[in-house]
């Protein structure tokens, strides 16, 4: 069957990434003459049919924007049938030939149901995690990390000042790159991430140690999904003697908004492009993803088996430079 109309969503938590990347679907499928339709909430949209056309201009002026103009959601009824089939019931209504889905790990099993249903479809992998399986780097990963970086830098400034550590809270449930990497370019003494366990006495010592050597401040990256959180973690070296007094920032939803970065803007264009050539080749049930240098197609039920996590040769590079 010849593709003439595709629609895309994004879906899932946002990530700055997700708007240059609707306009690289929109502006390459109306340029290979095809009709677009946008689709409004995510998988909730869908269900509810919440289509809309798109044209060139509708997606004008929103390359350096955060967020998405197509708005996203969570939908966990989606896992349903019943709702996979009414999706695929309104696609068809609509005259759509193929789904494009932005979006992270839960939309990529979305995405996967509606393939399995039959309907053409492709995802792009968006998410600050970096948790999905099928690609090196996911839309919104390099902003998100500019942006604790910038934080940590500025946090090192006010503790240097008071000879205090600060301990700050990443996003992360279940992978630790985020916190990983802004631990090991934001120079922390410390990192802890879901990947490893560590208890609050390896923590006290690194510090202890820290203080000892004469550093004039210590900080602590946390990821919201290790074994400690920032509070809990804070509670317990209070009671211990390490030399600092401590502090303790939460950066939460901060990390998901902001100008997506050159490097978000290059990826959401490459994987935009990809998507609908994957569509036009008749490629169905793909993910487009960075593999190395290049863009490739990985199965969705690959990458929905799979879980991506951080590499704990980095765990060891973070603890080495921070002596
Ligand atoms: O999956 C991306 C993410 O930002 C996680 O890091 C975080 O735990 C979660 O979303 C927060 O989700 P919500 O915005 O729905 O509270």
């Amino acid at each position: 069957m010849s593709i003439k109309t595709i629609a895309l969503m994004t879906s899932g938590g946002d990530a700055p990434g997700m708007n240059p990347c609707v306009r690289a679907v929109v502006r390459t499928a109306l340029s290979d003459g095809l009709a677009v339709k946008g689709i409004r909430r995510g998988f909730e949209g869908l269900a509810a049919g919440d289509f809309r056309d798109m044209g060139a201009r509708d997606v004008g002026g929103i390359i350096q924007k955060g967020g998405t103009i197509l708005m996203t959601g969570r939908f966990p009824e989606f896992s349903d049938a019943k709702y996979q089939r009414l999706a695929v019931r309104k696609l068809n209504e609509a005259g759509v030939d193929g789904l494009v889905v932005i979006g992270g790990e839960g939309s990529m099993r979305g995405a996967l149901a509606l393939h399995q249903l039959g309907f053409p479809v492709v995802g792009v992998p968006a998410s600050i995690d970096n948790d999905i399986h099928g690609t090196h780097m996911s839309l919104g990963v390099d902003t998100a990390l500019n942006t604790i970086v910038e934080a940590i830098d500025k946090l090192r400034d006010t503790a240097s000042s008071h000879q205090r550590a600060f301990i700050i809270e990443t996003m992360g449930r279940e992978c630790g790159y985020l916190a990983l990497m802004a631990g090991i370019i934001g120079g922390a003494e410390m990192v802890l991430i879901p990947e490893q366990e560590t208890n609050p006495e390896e923590v006290a010592a690194a510090i202890s140690d820290a203080y000892m050597r004469g550093k004039t401040h210590a900080i602590i990256v946390v990821a919201e999904g290790a074994n400690l959180r920032g509070q809990a973690l804070m509670q317990r070296l209070e009671e211990m003697n390490t030399g600092f007094q401590f502090r303790l920032t939460i950066l939460g939803h901060i990390q998901r908004g902001g100008r997506p970065t050159a490097f978000d803007r290059l990826l959401a264009a490459r994987l935009g492009v990809a998507a609908v050539e994957q569509l036009l080749k008749g490629e169905k049930g793909v993910m487009v993803g960075l593999q190395g240098r290049e863009i490739a197609p990985a199965p969705l039920a690959e990458v929905c088996g799979n879980k991506r996590r951080a590499n704990l040769e980095y765990y060891r590079m973070a603890r080495m430079l921070a002596k």
